[in-house]
């Protein structure tokens, strides 16, 4: 080849990120979580926590402990959100709580997030943790935190970058659990400042269904 016949590589152009859209026929909704959704929310964890190494807890939470969180979050003013199916059965919850005990860090919160396994890889984990980054601005926190194992839990990761968290750290060796060590990658994400509420009411329901984005598809 001649070297005027020479071209540059050409690169395609950058693609916005968009987060994943929900499976077509995938209903859901949005709410804030009642205290008679702590049953399946405490189902929903314990699995994890037998079967994974997605949280370094090792024993079930009881109903008791779970009771004792809500109340505790709920006084502090934190989301706690669940998304649930038409027939109102819980698919997955997404909560944020205090990042540490001391006062200086009131306005930093570490998040969770944990579907059914069913209602994974389907953009529920998208729209829920969407739903719970607007709910921590409005609640007026500044920063939250993502602390995930670095073992078994790419899809946590990807979820989390694509919600514009931004990896801050990470540590080898901080955990144990299955006879192995395990460590933990640290994202952080800066949250807008707070603008003043319009209507009470508008901010706890969001309807995800499918038919809703159609109805509205510029509201990504
Ligand atoms: C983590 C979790 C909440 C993600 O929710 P989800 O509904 O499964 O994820 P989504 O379908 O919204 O996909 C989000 C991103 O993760 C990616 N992803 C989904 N499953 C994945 C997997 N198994 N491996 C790698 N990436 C995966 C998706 O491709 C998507 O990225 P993209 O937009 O770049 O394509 C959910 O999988 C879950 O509950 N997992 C078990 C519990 C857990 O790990 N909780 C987090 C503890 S820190």
């Amino acid at each position: 080849m001649l070297e005027s016949e020479y071209q540059p590589r050409r690169r395609p152009p950058r693609q916005p990120l968009q987060p994943a859209e929900p499976e077509p026929g995938f209903a859901f909704e949005i709410r804030r979580a009642r205290p008679e959704d702590i049953p399946d929310i405490r189902e929903i964890y314990n699995h994890y926590v037998t079967n994974s190494v997605v949280t370094f807890d090792e024993k079930p939470m009881t109903i008791r402990a779970w009771k004792a969180k809500f109340a505790f979050l709920k006084k502090l003013g934190h989301p706690v959100l669940v998304a649930v199916s038409p027939s109102e059965q819980v698919l997955g919850y997404a909560l944020v709580q205090p990042w540490r005990p001391r006062s200086g860090y009131r306005f930093t919160v570490e998040n969770a997030i944990y579907l059914r396994p069913a209602s994974t890889g389907k953009g529920l984990g998208s729209a829920l943790l969407e739903s719970l980054i607007s709910a921590s601005q409005e609640a007026g926190l500044k920063t939250i935190i993502a602390v995930i194992s670095d073992s078994g839990a790419e899809a946590s990761l990807a979820l989390h970058e694509r919600a514009g968290f931004i990896e801050v750290g990470r540590m080898g060796g901080v955990g144990y659990k299955f006879n192995r060590s395990l460590g933990t990658v640290t994202l952080q994400k800066t949250l807008k400042p707070n603008r003043p509420r319009k209507s009470p009411a508008s901010e706890t329901k969001k309807r995800r269904t499918l038919s809703w984005r159609r109805s509205k598809p510029s509201d990504a």
